[in-house]
């Protein structure tokens, strides 16, 4: 909220809109006539946004959509300029901790991994389909698993006996194939979390978003994207650098305003342990 800044009146687009918890706040400080704009691909978590925004009535529209489109949503809507724009990337709780979503290794159900379960295709599907070569160079690239040719020669092996289509053959095959576990950390864990990227293109979402987003901005907006992993932040980085004229990109549109990443305090990451890789960026629309 710090570096969101919402004030009276002012429009956000919270395009992760997820559970609503930064929905919420940001409502709260734009109040009693601000509007915000949530945006979701996951039917499920704006169902649930829809149950906890009530209370604010006519500010709040939620849109199911990709936040790659947000601003043909916002066209639409007759929105644009937003006074700010927040992205909260990654997967929310429920989308993990529910087993017939298929994205987690902890419980046991079938091998889905779409935000949007109506569409695109699902993890055991896009198992089935791509070959050995392409498979390693998903888990390498969008997992930065070092041992991703030997991952993906185990799922070859094992899908000729049969399909791999939920989250426990997978993760013990994963488990079987590599030698020796890093304490405390599940073998499948970078496999899951490249198989997600892919299926969900979630890095490609990023960059058609921010190639977007500062167009949609009123000047002295704000545009804020919370990270959770290094392929993820990456890609804010360098974007932010462009569209504030360095490396070679065009004329300067936004000013960065975070020198440095942020990062959850120890009270934070102790409170709440799912944000303990959270890394934050802010710009301002000049
Ligand atoms: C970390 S959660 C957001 C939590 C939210 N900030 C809150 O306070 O509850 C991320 C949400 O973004 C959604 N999401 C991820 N990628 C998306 C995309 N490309 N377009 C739209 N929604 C996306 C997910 O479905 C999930 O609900």
């Amino acid at each position: 909220m710090t570096w969101l800044a919402p004030r009276p009146g002012g429009r956000y687009c919270d395009a992760t809109v997820g559970l609503a918890g930064h929905a919420r706040a940001i409502l709260e400080r734009s109040g009693p006539d601000g509007r915000l704009i949530g945006i979701d691909r996951d039917p499920d978590a704006l169902a649930q946004a829809r149950v906890e925004l009530e209370p604010f009535g006519e500010r709040v529209t939620l849109v199911h959509a990709r936040f790659s489109q947000a601003r043909d949503v916002l066209e639409r809507l007759q929105m644009i300029p937003v006074d700010g724009f927040l992205v909260d990337l990654g997967v929310s709780s429920p989308q993990l901790d529910r087993p017939e979503r298929g994205f987690s290794f902890r419980h046991d159900g079938p091998l889905d991994m779409r935000m949007d379960p109506a569409s695109g295709e699902s993890a055991a599907d896009l198992l089935r389909r791509v070959d050995e070569t392409e498979l390693a160079r998903i888990i390498r690239d969008f997992g930065e698993e070092r041992h991703a040719a030997r991952v993906a020669r185990a799922i070859a092996d094992a899908r000729r006996a049969g399909p791999i289509d939920t989250t426990g053959k997978l993760a013990a095959v994963v488990a079987r194939a590599l030698p020796r576990h890093e304490p405390g950390k599940n073998p499948a864990t970078r496999t899951f979390q490249a198989l997600r990227i892919a299926v969900n293109e979630e890095l490609e979402e990023i960059d058609r978003f921010l190639s977007v987003a500062a167009d949609c901005l009123r000047p002295g907006g704000r545009l804020c994207v919370i990270a959770f992993h290094s392929l993820e932040d990456r890609i804010v980085k360098r974007r932010f650098r462009t569209l504030a004229g360095r490396d070679g990109g065009g004329p300067a549109v936004l000013r960065i305003l975070t020198k440095h990443v942020v990062v959850p305090t120890d009270a934070e990451r102790h409170r709440n342990p799912r944000s303990r890789s959270a890394r934050l960026r802010a710009a301002e629309r000049l």
